[in-house]
């Protein structure tokens, strides 16, 4: 059976854990990895760096054979549509399509059009990105030691992120305590009451041990739901000056708006721990790609 990864719940608690074990695995013991025979497509609809770079680098490493569709200069320009893509993709015989797209929901989506070829969902709209997630869980794994029971703050706009919906699904299996710090308009509703909600950058910062900074997402933004760049800054920014009082860890999937949602000087300061998330981002997609498309080396690799 295919096993599509569109989102953390639906990947589920022990795929996640087999993942994460697998990330860690081929951190340490680079030499030993299987070469994948597959052919792996890139379909991205939306503009992206880390996580199509990651993804490429991933699969060549493995040996996969690897082809970007960027939707500029393809047929979408004379109006096919995402269904008929990925119905060409998989008639192509890739066995992994690796989709990231502006439309929530078009992972689950272009699951529907596919017969042999995986769905791996590299961020849909404002839906899930499940990747990000599970390097933002390493990499707190990797620097706290443990998650249960420790807090997470995440800070910024949570409307439009499908890293806050993905983070929080993973961070809950892993016993986490959420706090969530967002201006009125930028927060998303019917969250669960366990969730603590935090009035300002500095709270969450004081509150936590980790807090997962997230951009403000501009082109997915209608107009006016911050007063004002000052305002967001003044009240909801990660600033130098707040880490006198916290010990707290700082993580952003990136791309930053520096002086934004969090101090140029703090990019590459020793508590952010973006570049450690980076290159967490290609292990964890290297765990990935080897759980689905050659099953049968995970518990060679696990033994190792
Ligand atoms: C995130 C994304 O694209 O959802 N970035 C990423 O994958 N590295 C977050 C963002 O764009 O703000």
């Amino acid at each position: 059976m295919t096993s599509h990864a569109l989102g953390i719940e639906q990947m589920g608690w022990q795929r996640c854990q087999q993942i994460l074990a697998l990330a860690r695995a081929i951190r340490n013991r680079c030499h030993r990895l299987p070469t994948l025979d597959r052919s792996v497509a890139l379909a991205f609809f939306e503009p992206s760096t880390r996580t199509r770079m990651s993804f490429e680098l991933a699969a060549c490493t493995l040996g996969c054979r690897v082809m970007t569709f960027s939707a500029s200069g393809s047929s979408i320009e004379k109006g096919e549509s995402t269904a008929d893509t990925i119905r060409t993709l998989d008639a192509m015989g890739f066995d992994a399509i690796i989709i990231r797209h502006s439309a929530s929901g078009a992972a689950d989506y272009a699951a529907r059009f596919v017969h042999t070829a995986a769905i791996i969902n590299a961020g849909d709209g404002c839906h899930e990105h499940p990747t990000q997630a599970l390097l933002d869980v390493l990499t707190l794994l990797d620097v706290l030691g443990s998650i249960e029971g420790r807090r997470v703050a995440i800070v910024g706009d949570l409307l439009h992120s499908r890293v806050f919906r993905s983070d929080i699904a993973l961070l809950r299996m892993f016993g986490a305590q959420i706090g969530v710090c967002a201006p009125p308009l930028l927060m998303p509703h019917l969250l669960r009451d366990d969730i603590e909600r935090l009035p300002d950058a500095a709270s969450a910062m004081a509150w936590a041990d980790a807090v997962i900074v997230l951009r403000l997402q501009r082109e997915r933004m209608s107009s006016g739901l911050v007063p004002s760049f000052a305002d967001y800054r003044r009240r909801y920014s990660i600033r130098y000056e707040h880490l006198d009082a916290t010990r707290a860890i700082i993580c952003h999937p990136g791309p930053v708006n520096a002086d934004v949602e969090l101090d140029a000087a703090l990019i590459e300061h020793e508590r952010s721990m973006i570049q450690r998330q980076v290159t967490n981002g290609v292990m964890v997609r290297m765990a990935l790609l080897i759980e689905t498309l050659a099953p049968d080396c995970v518990e060679q690799i696990l033994s190792l």
